[in-house]
């Protein structure tokens, strides 16, 4: 076991999923984007879904088409407890991302507030190269971040921060950005953090 397994599955343990600081109780930007950009049956990937909502908002909508992959094991089983009407819609990875190699491709690739914890260089261009071997061409991916304007730190770990410069840069030509936006997301405790998301297409 991993230091961030043990980290991420400690806090799904012992924390109200509902009052973890980044819980919606209904995704929005995310939710939005995604019924707009793909069809129902694409192949959707929420990487470091946490217990999102975001999979019953698509299940609800028609997408049949889902995998959820999480490092923590609690919170995976969070989702497959759930999620268990929509059996044969959904496909779950209790794992990694840096160490991710599906059999298969996505249309789709949402991460919201997942990649901005890889602080080291090496981890993030391990993960790109995954995004970049796994997206399918024209394929769509939707990154949410902390903004320059957020926290430094979410569940005590440090985070990078990105705006459209930055995540433009390291992602590099491959990626076409075509869509972006702020959020002042209101944390449970009634704080606010201000997340920028971010909708790539592969070119
Ligand atoms: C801040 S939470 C966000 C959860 C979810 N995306 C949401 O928006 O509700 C970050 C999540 O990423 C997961 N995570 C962190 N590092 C990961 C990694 N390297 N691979 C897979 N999951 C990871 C954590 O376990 C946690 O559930």
């Amino acid at each position: 076991m991993t230091s961030k397994f043990t980290h991420w599955d400690e806090v799904y343990k012992t924390k109200d999923h509902e009052k973890v600081s980044w819980f919606q109780a209904r995704s929005t930007i995310s939710y939005d984007w995604i019924t707009e950009s793909i069809k129902q049956d694409d192949a959707i990937i929420d990487v470091g879904c946490g217990v999102s909502i975001l999979a019953d908002n698509l299940l609800k909508k028609g997408f049949d088409n889902l995998s959820l992959l999480e490092l923590s094991t609690t919170a995976l089983n969070a989702c497959k407890d759930r999620l268990k009407s929509y059996h044969g819609k959904l496909n779950f990875y209790n794992e990694n991302i840096l160490d991710f190699e599906p059999k298969t491709t996505f249309k789709l690739w949402h991460d919201r507030a997942v990649f901005h914890f890889l602080t080291d260089p090496n981890d993030q261009q391990t993960y790109i190269k995954k995004l970049e071997k796994y997206l399918e061409k024209d394929g769509f991916f939707l990154l949410a971040t902390f903004s320059p304007e957020g926290p430094k730190q979410c569940s005590e770990l440090d985070i990078v921060q990105y705006d459209v410069n930055k995540i433009t840069q390291l992602l590099g030509d491959q990626f076409k950005l075509i869509n972006s936006t702020s959020e002042a997301h209101p944390h449970p405790n009634g704080m606010t953090q201000h997340f920028n998301y971010f909708l790539f297409k592969k070119v």
